[in-house]
């Protein structure tokens, strides 16, 4: 047995919701995941009983402040890393933009920035925008025919003058996963720094940075059933050795002189909530999923419960992919099978534009996505981008078979309407 899914999806409330008299189905999680009732409650939790600014000496300050460590804590288990090296932001393109300006305080002009092709622009606007200062940023190319990364193409832009190596891990679009090791590997050769979006990641796959070798790696806990609050990974001695901008009186070590102004408190509860959330799928409704030995008790319940989820999400996503595929007139984007995926599909549908497709599924209480997911410069390679870009179906683990068929009926329907 694997994941309960039962037990999952009792705990998010806002799967009651009905549309058209049917239940609605979620298939919007890459733009933003439900949360479940612990999450709400503990940030309700915080804000009734912690709620005060940082370093005062009264309860609820010194409430605050535990609550801060422990939420560090949690995420260090999350990432793999040390407590002080999260730092926590508004959310993932705030600390891109943070991370870049900080960067360039020490780059020359012609030091040279490496992008990709198939990123967010949260991962490539903070950095092509320093091209401005005399940064030369290259964009690494995606092949529009399997949608994945060429890395050939990136080793042959890594040059000596490249000071940051900027990817994603897994693409929000099409769902592809990048060999993040093979990325960092090859800018390490150079002596570039890494900065890694796990946004998309996140949701499906155990992150370890320690293991990845990457120096910054950001994700956002709304992805993830946690609010809106973007969570930073910074290796300690290479955040350390940046000049971030911050006010006078902030400290100049980790994660402080990363930390500007005050932050989401009761966000940051939440988020911390959401990681044991994941921990506790680990630890009771896993079913036989099998975990990894290595890490303390909660990591290792925060790494079975992403496998257990994304053991449930994967077959669903696969039987999805084949039933679409048969769908005449539908074309999918996405990497070839045996490549590594998320759980996430994207389509096209005879003239459908995938705005008005999407719309349809709504009244039918089916929440999708379309557009380009400011996945732009991909849907621009891709050959999409005037025509509307593609319609995402998302999975999560709340999501069900019977939901995945009741998509399929509609979508079928819809199919045969345009044909
Ligand atoms: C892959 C990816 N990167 C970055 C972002 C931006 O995240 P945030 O909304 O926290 O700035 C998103 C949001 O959709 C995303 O999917």
């Amino acid at each position: 047995m694997s994941l309960n899914v039962a037990a999952v999806r009792t705990q998010f409330p806002a799967l009651d919701l009905t549309v058209a008299g049917r239940p609605a189905i979620f298939f919007d999680g890459p733009g933003g995941t439900q949360m479940p009732q612990r999450v709400i409650d503990r940030m309700v939790r915080y804000l009734v009983h912690e709620n005060a600014n940082t370093g005062g000496p009264f309860a609820t300050s010194v409430a605050n402040d535990a609550m801060l460590a422990n939420a560090r804590a949690v995420f260090a288990d999350y990432f793999n890393c040390a407590a002080d090296e999260v730092a926590f932001c508004h959310n993932s393109t705030t600390i891109c933009f943070k991370l870049a300006q900080a960067i360039a305080r020490d780059l020359q002009r012609g030091d040279e920035i490496l992008v990709t092709d198939i990123d967010h622009e949260a991962n490539r606007s903070p950095w092509t925008v320093l091209a401005d200062r005399g940064i030369v940023v290259q964009s690494v190319r995606v092949n529009p025919q399997t949608c994945t990364l060429d890395l050939d193409d990136l080793a042959g832009k890594l040059t000596k003058r490249t000071k940051v190596v900027a990817f994603n891990a897994a693409s929000n679009a099409v769902g592809t996963i990048s060999d993040a090791k093979a990325i960092v590997r090859l800018a390490r050769s150079v002596g570039a720094l890494t900065v890694a979006d796990a946004v998309h990641y996140a949701l499906h796959r155990v992150i370890d940075v320690q293991d990845l070798g990457v120096d910054f790696m950001f994700c956002s806990a709304y992805k993830f059933f946690g609010p809106h609050v973007g969570v930073l990974y910074a290796r300690r001695e290479r955040l350390e050795a940046l000049r971030t901008l911050k006010v006078v009186p902030q400290k100049d070590y980790a994660p402080d002189m990363f930390e500007t102004g005050t932050l989401n408190h009761e966000g940051i509860a939440g988020a911390a909530e959401a990681v044991e959330f994941l921990a506790d799928v680990g630890r009771h409704h896993a079913g036989s999923v099998a975990g990894p030995e290595a890490g303390n008790e909660r990591r290792r319940a925060i790494a079975r419960g992403v496998l257990a989820m994304e053991e449930h999400e994967q077959p669903l996503a696969q039987h999805f992919r084949e039933q679409l595929a048969r769908i005449p007139g539908l074309r999918l984007y996405g990497p070839p099978a045996g490549h590594p995926c998320t759980s996430t599909i994207s389509f096209r549908l005879g003239s459908w534009h995938p705005d008005a497709l999407c719309q349809r599924l709504a009244e039918r209480g089916i929440f999708t996505w379309a557009g380009s997911f400011y996945a732009v410069r991909l849907v621009e390679v891709l050959g999409l981008r005037e025509s509307g870009g593609l319609l995402r179906i998302g999975l999560a683990p709340y999501n069900t078979r019977d939901e995945v068929d009741r998509a399929l009926v509609e979508i079928r329907a819809l199919a045969a309407e345009s044909a």
